[in-house]
């Protein structure tokens, strides 16, 4: 059995893997500490308090000493940390908190590992999830991202993550720590927070608003459904030596003006009625810095692990748009702001 920490379970991907874990390894525990940021919903959540063995602690990473007795008190064997500021575009109008959270709070989790362990237990484990967006941005023809691509970084948000990276590697090679690294593309799936690209298209789109597109919408991103990152996760704290990083993808490249035609088209054909969609398209100033394409090459995580992706981008863009469909009251309260209050009322007592 074994007594995980999962940091940022209340996010999109954190969420989903809280879910992925209890049901596929009902006799573990986990702990799943998050800080509640606007990111953090509680939510995402729902029906998971009832499971024996899962606890929420309302907490910060940054905050060393409460890290380190949750450790102690707990008994923590194997940490999953996703706690992390995580989008580029608030990372261009406020990095400090980048800065703090992703490579402060990575450290106080280090820290209390290597307190805590103390090199006598073979089965620990400390598996930081970490973004491709660390190896910065790659021509028309250039070969995928592998575990070998020097970091070259170009928002605060993936040098922040790049920094957190290197420190976790350096915990190993000072203090032996047993650490594991992945470094996935970009997730889609259910729970995403509704300002990151899929939902906030298919939204905008269901209520005839604007589609934003950065600059020529050409720029090229790697999908792959959350699921099958929680099952490479699982995967790599199973099987995967220490030390050692893997990086996590879909093989399934994508130019964002493709994904927003899609998910128009989807639309359309949901609502047949309606304008078409895709007159909605509105090119906007692009980002500052905006990576032009990422790609990863998911070799290792096959040949040493023998993982690869479940969904195609087919079966999981419909999956995912469905979830939003039928989940209509999910986002609305994530819009408006009612998702805060159910912290109050679930554990306010
Ligand atoms: P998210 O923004 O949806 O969730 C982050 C969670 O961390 C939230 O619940 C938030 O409340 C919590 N958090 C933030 N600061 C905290 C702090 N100081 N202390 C405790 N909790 C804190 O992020 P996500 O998209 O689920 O990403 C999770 C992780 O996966 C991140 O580390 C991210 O870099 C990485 N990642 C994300 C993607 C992606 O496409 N979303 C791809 C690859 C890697
Ligand atoms: P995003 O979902 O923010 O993820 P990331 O920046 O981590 O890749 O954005 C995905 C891509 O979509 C990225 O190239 C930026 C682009 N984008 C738009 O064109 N319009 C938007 O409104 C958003 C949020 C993103």
């Amino acid at each position: 059995m074994k007594k995980l920490l999962v940091t940022g379970g209340a996010g999109f991907i954190g969420s989903n893997f809280v879910r992925y874990w209890i049901e596929n390894h009902p006799e573990d525990q986990v702990v799943n500490l998050d800080a509640l940021t606007y990111a953090g919903n509680l939510e995402n959540l729902e029906g998971v308090e009832e499971s024996l063995g899962y606890r929420f602690v309302h907490g910060d990473i940054c905050d060393g000493e409460m890290v380190k007795r949750l450790f102690r008190e707990e008994g923590i064997d194997t940490v999953v940390h996703f706690a992390a500021e995580s989008h580029v575009d608030r990372s261009i109008t406020g990095p400090e908190a980048f800065i703090r959270t992703n490579v402060f709070g990575t450290f106080n989790l280090l820290e209390a590992a290597r307190e805590s362990w103390n090199g006598d237990d073979p089965e620990c484990r400390f598996l930081h999830v970490s973004t491709d967006e660390v190896y910065g941005t790659l021509g028309p023809g250039d070969p995928a991202f592998t575990e070998q691509t020097p970091f070259a970084p170009n928002s605060p948000y993936s040098a922040s993550k790049a920094a957190s990276d290197h420190l976790v590697r350096s915990y190993f090679h000072t203090y032996g720590l047993p650490v594991l690294t992945t470094n996935c593309s970009n997730n889609y799936g259910p729970y995403q927070f509704p300002e990151k690209l899929i939902p906030l298209v298919f939204i905008n789109a269901l209520e005839g608003k604007p589609l934003p597109i950065y600059g020529d919408g050409m720029q090229i991103r790697d999908w792959l459904h959350v699921e099958d990152h929680c099952r490479g996760i699982d995967a790599v704290l199973q099987g995967g030596r220490l030390g050692e990083t893997y990086n996590i993808g879909g093989v399934n490249e994508w130019a964002n003006i493709d994904i927003v035609k899609t998910i128009c088209q989807r639309l359309d054909q949901l609502r047949p009625g309606d304008q078409p969609k895709a007159e909605l398209i509105t090119y906007v100033k692009d980002r500052p810095g905006h990576d032009r394409r990422y790609a990863i090459d998911a070799g290792k995580m096959n040949r040493e692990l023998g993982w690869k992706p479940s969904y195609t981008f087919e079966t999981g863009i419909e999956q995912t748009l469905d979830w939003y469909l039928v989940n209509q009251a999910w986002w609305e309260r994530v819009r408006d702001g009612a998702y805060r209050s159910y912290y109050e009322k679930h554990y306010g007592r």
